[in-house]
């Protein structure tokens, strides 16, 4: 398959080239694609050099398959130039999500959704896919009423110039600044801009896309997003409250059954998800499970994945892999 990764340079663009070379993705073609500002550069994939070319270019050479994360800006622009050349795209960024004609796919949950017909294909936010991992088989056994949860988010998820920001900070270099505010030694409670309802889009986006990926509006979220230093890995403290009653020892079952879901939850032995740990693994790891002993049919949990794999590359390309494999490109 020829394959175009659009925002090769960036930081989820590179962790693409590396799922794509684990995952041994069928590639005949590899078209790596960012910025006038990096054409020409090189990138390796799987030991061969490649050169970095624009998006003209790109879509004149026909992809089958076009993995996107290059901002909501290039997406809105270029997804459809490349729809219309006959390549699927698949979308890390927010600007397709809520659209209504288009999917939002987590695989393991919706993959079924997906046709032919669908040329932008939805990736949801880094910390939603996290969250929607482990509400959905809870779901599906206890009918969720609400859920509360806030963030702990890593400043890989906004992406290279936050990293650089944290590494200068603790480095005691003066250089350029991702956010509004020093972010080491810090707490902020700002993802992504603030809207006119008081709430961030990062924690708007958190209480609409599970309805949507989940394909049912019966629940509600209400989020908090803060931005933590951490280079890698959003953790997120959530509280639902089901219809029914659970038994603590059957959620635990439910969620390691799950596919992509790892507990990881032994406090005698001091065993919880902490974000370091789940650095570079694909599995969303939960624990810290216990009811909330001030209301019923109600859980406490402790969710934490790694943004750029599970949360970006990882499901970009799991949708990708569904689409070969079903013969829907
Ligand atoms: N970081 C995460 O955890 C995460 C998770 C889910 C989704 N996302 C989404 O993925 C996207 C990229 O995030 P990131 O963290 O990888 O950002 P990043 O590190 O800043 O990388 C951005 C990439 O996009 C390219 N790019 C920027 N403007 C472009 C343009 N006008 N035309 C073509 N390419 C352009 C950049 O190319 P140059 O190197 O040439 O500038 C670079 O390759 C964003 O939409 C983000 O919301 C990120």
């Amino acid at each position: 398959m020829k394959v175009a990764v659009v925002g090769a340079t960036g930081m989820v663009g590179e962790v693409m080239l590396k799922v794509l070379a684990e995952r041994n993705f069928p590639i005949t073609e590899l078209i790596p694609v960012a910025s006038e500002r990096s054409v020409g550069k090189i990138l390796t994939y799987k030991g061969n050099d490649y050169t970095v070319v624009g998006l003209e270019t790109a879509v004149s050479m026909k992809p089958d398959i076009a993995l996107f994360s290059a901002g909501g800006g290039t997406s809105l622009e270029w997804a459809p130039k490349f729809a219309e050349a006959g390549t699927t795209v698949v979308d890390n960024s927010s600007a397709w999500r809520m659209d209504p004609t288009k999917k939002l796919v987590v695989p393991e949950i919706n993959a079924d959704v997906l046709t032919k017909e669908d040329k932008i294909i939805a990736n949801p936010n880094c910390s939603t896919i996290q969250l929607v991992m482990a509400l959905n088989p809870l779901h599906d056994k206890y009918k969720m009423k609400r859920v509360v949860v806030s963030t702990y988010q890593s400043v890989s998820g906004t992406g290279v110039k936050a990293v650089q920001q944290l590494e200068n900070e603790i480095a005691g270099v003066e250089g350029e600044m991702a956010y509004p505010y020093p972010i080491g030694r810090n707490a902020l409670p700002h993802c992504d801009v603030f809207l006119e309802n008081g709430y961030t889009k990062e924690e708007m986006k958190l209480a609409r896309e599970p309805q949507k990926i989940m394909g049912d509006r019966t629940f509600s979220i209400s989020a908090t997003a803060v931005r933590i230093p951490t280079a890698g890995g959003h953790s997120e403290s959530v509280n639902v409250e089901f219809e029914n009653d659970f038994d603590l020892a059957e959620v635990r079952q439910l969620l390691s059954e799950t596919p992509g879901v790892v507990v990881q939850d032994d406090l005698e032995n001091n065993s919880y998800p902490m974000p370091i740990y789940a650095h570079d693994k694909d599995e969303v790891f939960v624990g810290r499970i216990r009811r909330d002993e001030t209301q019923p049919n109600t859980l406490n949990m402790w969710i934490v994945a790694d943004n750029l794999r599970k949360g970006a590359a990882t499901n970009t390309i799991q949708i990708a892999e569904y689409l070969a494999q079903n013969n829907l490109v």
